[in-house]
C-alpha cells in the first residue's frame, strides 16, 4: 500500500502559461489520475480534467490574485497571506499543487492552523504564483516556515531565498527568532545555508571597529536579533564557513580576503531583495 500510494501519479500539469512535470505523488481524486494532463486554475488552483472544461471555469473565476490580504509589494512583486481557516479550498488546493514537488513533508488536510504566504509577480493578467510557504499559526518549536516552494518554472532564479527572506522579515516583525521545519529537503536545506551565510556575512563584514586598534565585536546573540536567524542556525553556519577560532580562551572569528570576495560576488547575483518599507503587516495576538 505504501509503495501505492507514493507512485508519482500525475504526468503533467498546466498552470497559468506553464506546463510542468509533477515531481512525487500528490492525494489528487481518483478520477483526475491517470490523465494525460490536469488543468488548474492559476488563480484559485481549482483542478479541472480538461481545458475545455478549465476554459468554462475561467468564465465564472472571477479571482486575478490569490485570495487573502496582499501584504507586500515592491514592483511587480507581491505577497498575500492566506488564513488556512478562512480560505480552506484554496489552502487545500495549494498544499496538493505543492505536494506534486515535495517528496517527504506529510500533506496537512487540516489547515486551519496555518497562514500561506504566496508570492506573485504582476503582469497585465494578473498576479500569478510564483512560490509560497505555510506558516503555523503557532509553534512551540520556533518554526518560521512549515513548507516552502518555487514553482518549477521559476527556480533557480533567486525566488526561494527571496521567500525565506521574506520568512525572516516576518519573524522581524514578530520580534522573534525563527527556524524552518524538520527535516528540509536536500534543495531547501541549500537554499537555506546559502541564505544564512550570505545574512550573517553581510553583518559581519559591515561591522565597524568600537575603538582605536580594537577589533569589532558582536556576540552570537546579537546576530541572532538582527537576523531573526536561530541561534543553532547561526552557530552552525558558522561553523559551515569555518570562521570559528578559539584562541587564548575566547571564541573569535577571522574573515579571510577570500571569503570577503566571493561574498561580494555572490551578492551581486541577489538583484531582487525584499525591502521591510513595502511590508504592512502586523502579527496577529
Ligand atoms: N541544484 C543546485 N543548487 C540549487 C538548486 C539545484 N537544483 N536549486 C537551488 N539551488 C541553490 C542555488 O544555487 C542557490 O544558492 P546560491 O545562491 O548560493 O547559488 C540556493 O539554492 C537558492 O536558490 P534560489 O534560486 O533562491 O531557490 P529556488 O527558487 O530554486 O527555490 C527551493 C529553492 C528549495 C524552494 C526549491 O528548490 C523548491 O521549491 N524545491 C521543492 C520543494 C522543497 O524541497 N522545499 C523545501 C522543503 S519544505
Ligand atoms: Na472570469
Amino acid at each position: 500500500d505504501d509503495i501505492v500510494t507514493r507512485m508519482k501519479n500525475i504526468d503533467l500539469i498546466e498552470l497559468g502559461k506553464h506546463r510542468i512535470k509533477p515531481w512525487y505523488f500528490a492525494p489528487y481524486p481518483q478520477e483526475m489520475v491517470n490523465l494525460s494532463c490536469i488543468y488548474i486554475c492559476e488563480f484559485c488552483l481549482k483542478y479541472r480534467k480538461s481545458r475545455k472544461c478549465l476554459e468554462r471555469h475561467l468564465v465564472k473565476c472571477n479571482l486575478r490574485h490569490p485570495p487573502g490580504n496582499e501584504i507586500y509589494r515592491k514592483e511587480n512583486v507581491s505577497f498575500f497571506e492566506i488564513d488556512g481557516r478562512k480560505n480552506k479550498v484554496y489552502a487545500q488546493n495549494l498544499c496538493l499543487l505543492a505536494k506534486l514537488f515535495l517528496d517527504h513533508k506529510t500533506l496537512y488536510y487540516d489547515t486551519d492552523p496555518f497562514l500561506f504566504y504566496v508570492m506573485t509577480i504582476f503582469d497585465s493578467r494578473g498576479f500569478h504564483i510564483v512560490g509560497y510557504f505555510s506558516k503555523e499559526k503557532e509553534s512551540t518549536e520556533d518554526y518560521n516556515v512549515a513548507c516552502i516552494l518555487t514553482m518549477p518554472p521559476y527556480q533557480r532564479k533567486g525566488y526561494g531565498k527571496l521567500l525565506i527572506e521574506f520568512s525572516y522579515e516576518l519573524s522581524k516583525f514578530e520580534g522573534k527568532t525563527g527556524s524552518p521545519e524538520k527535516p528540509l529537503s536536500d534543495l531547501g536545506l541549500l537554499s537555506y545555508r546559502s541564505y544564512w551565510a550570505q545574512t550573517i556575512l553581510e553583518i559581519l563584514i559591515s561591522m565597524k571597529p568600537v575603538g582605536d586598534n580594537e577589533k569589532p565585536q558582536i556576540t552570537i546573540n546579537e546576530i541572532c536579533e538582527l537576523t531573526s536567524i536561530k541561534k543553532e542556525d547561526v552557530i552552525s553556519t558558522l561553523q559551515n564557513l569555518n570562521l570559528i577560532n578559539y584562541y587564548k580562551g575566547q571564541y573569535i572569528i577571522t574573515l579571510n580576503q577570500e571569503i570577503m570576495q566571493s561574498h561580494k560576488k555572490a551578492m551581486e547575483t541577489r538583484l531582487i531583495r525584499i525591502d521591510p518599507k513595502c511590508l504592512h503587516w502586523t502579527p496577529k495576538d
